[in-house]
This record gives structure tokens, sequence and C-alpha cells, in this order.
């Protein structure tokens, strides 16, 4: 595993407990988005898959049902704590046709030519060396292979993690530790030419992406479940990882506020942007 990687790895470790907390928040934001992905991509019966950075197994077990009993598919993760509750998902849901394994897609060995898709629902922006990985991944796949993952675009096209944050720093007085585009983060995809020119330089083809914009209505009535879920991820959570009890409280208080400014007519209201991305072998 490369080095910098490990550090991705360890600190998706320690997210895990809480990102596994807040599955209906992570779902609300990523639900969407992934299924255009996976639409885009094309599942169909049969086929082999890979979920690249597969977390908690959500899209893995989806997956499983697009390629049904002749399909299989592989979920990834650098995180064996998402790696057990991606694992537990597929029991309780009776997905045979999946397998999980603890990797670093950056370098481990998906086989050359072995599978037909390639799928990630915002699980392909932490690679140190972002070619590489991608290297990798057009490797293990076959003749007339694809590639289709979800991945954000800037901090300011998504309210839903810009408002928490701004809130937060609001409280602790110090600026977000949000990587720069570029570096490993939920942001280093988000420049469209950036994706192009990463894809290109790891051989793929036919490389699209599409810009969508659009918003997540949350009621008023959950707002305040919402607001805590939003605390628990993100550069928000990292600035609280030393908080006292004084200061989360007053985190909570402030992002409630600043959420509350955006209902209006009943409807928490949020900008949400993502890039939807294919490419061919
Ligand atoms: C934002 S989460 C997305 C999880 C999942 N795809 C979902 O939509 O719920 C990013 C995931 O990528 C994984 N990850 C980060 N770097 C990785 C790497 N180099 N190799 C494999 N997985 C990685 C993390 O452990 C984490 O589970």
């Amino acid at each position: 595993m490369d080095v910098a990687n490990r550090e991705q790895a360890e600190h998706w470790a320690a997210v895990a407990p809480a990102w596994l907390e807040i599955e209906d928040h992570l779902e609300r934001m990523a639900g969407e988005p992934g299924r255009e992905a996976m639409d885009r991509l094309g599942i169909g019966p049969g086929q082999r898959v890979l979920d690249l950075g597969c977390g908690a197994g959500p899209t893995t077990v989806e997956l499983a049902r697009r390629v049904g009993p002749d399909g299989s598919v592989l979920g990834v993760d650098i995180a064996t704590e998402m790696l057990a509750r991606a694992r537990q998902r597929a029991a309780q849901e009776g997905a045979a046709n999946v397998s999980f394994v603890h990797a670093d897609v950056q370098s481990y060995d998906l086989g050359l030519g072995a599978y037909d898709r390639a799928f990630s629902r915002f699980g392909v922006m932490f690679y140190v060396d972002p070619v590489a990985a991608f290297s990798n991944v057009r490797r293990a796949l076959g003749a007339g292979g694809a590639l289709g993952f979800v991945c954000w675009q800037h901090v300011t096209a998504n309210e839903w993690m810009l408002i928490p944050g701004m809130a937060v720093m609001s409280v602790t007085g110090r600026p977000l530790a949000v990587p720069e585009p570029g570096q490993p983060g939920p942001f280093s995809l988000c420049d469209i030419d950036r994706v192009h020119q990463v894809l290109d330089l790891a051989g793929f083809a036919e490389v699209e992406v599409i810009p969508r914009d659009d918003v997540v209505s949350v009621p008023d009535g959950e707002v305040l479940d919402y607001a805590r879920g939003a605390l628990r991820m993100g550069a928000a959570r990292d600035a609280l990882k030393e908080a006292d009890e004084a200061t989360e409280a007053r985190a909570f208080e402030s992002v409630a506020a600043a959420l509350g400014e955006k209902v209006h007519g009943g409807q928490l209201r949020l900008t949400r942007g993502v890039l939807v991305v294919t490419a061919r072998v």
C-alpha cells in the first residue's frame, strides 16, 4: 500500500464509526447521483463489476441486484471497518454474488481484463496518485469494458457541505482543513479538465464528464437531525475532533441556525453539485 494512501486508510478507519451511524443522512446526499452514474455506465445481467471504494456497501448490493445471479461484484475498500458493514449488509440482503477485498485500488492486483465494468460512488477521489490508480483499474477491464463514477463538484456548488462547514468555522475560529483541488480528498476531481487529464493519462477513451446541479430538500421537522449528521462527517467532523462538549454544543447551535436560514415553505433546500463520469477502455 502506498504510504500516503495509508494516511487515507487511517483517516477512513477513524471516520467509519460515525459514518456508519449516519447512513441515512449519507444516502440522502449520495443515493440519487449514484443511481444516475450506475444507469449511465450500463450495468446488465451477467457482468463482472468492480465497486471502487465501496465503503459500507450499499452500491455493491445494488450492483449485485442489477447483474443478477450470472454476474458478480467485487467491492474494494481500504478500510476494514467499512468492509465489515458491507459484508453484513450483503449477507442480510442475501446477495450471494458479492465478495469484498480489503485493498488499495491504486496498487492492488485486480487481474488483467477480469471485469466488464468498474463503478464508484464518491470513492475515487482519495488516491495519492490518481493516474496510477485509474491505470490499474483500466488494466482490470476487458475489451468493451467501461468505467463510471460520480464525484463532487467544488464545495461552493455543495451548500449541504459548505453551510455546516462555515458554521463550524465561525465557532472554532479556525479555517477548515479542506485539501486543495488535486490533493486526495472529496474535491480532488472537482475540475472537469482535471478529470479528462487524469483519465486520458490512465489510457481511457471516450471520456464524458457531465455536471449535474440540483437541490436536496429536507423537511423542516428533520433539520435538527440533519444538523447532527452534518457535524459527524467531512471537514466539520475533523474540525471538532478535539473539541470539548461546550464547543460541540455551540457548533451544533451554529449549524442548526445557519441551516434554519435556508428553510423556506417548510423545506430546507441546499445545492448539490456532482460530476457524472463515464469512460471506455
Ligand atoms: C466517500 S466514501 C464512499 C463510500 C461508498 N462508495 C458510498 O458511496 O457509500 C469513500 C470510500 O473510499 C475508500 N477509499 C479511499 N481511498 C481508497 C483507496 N486508495 N483504495 C480503496 N478504497 C479507498 C474509503 O475507505 C471510503 O470507504
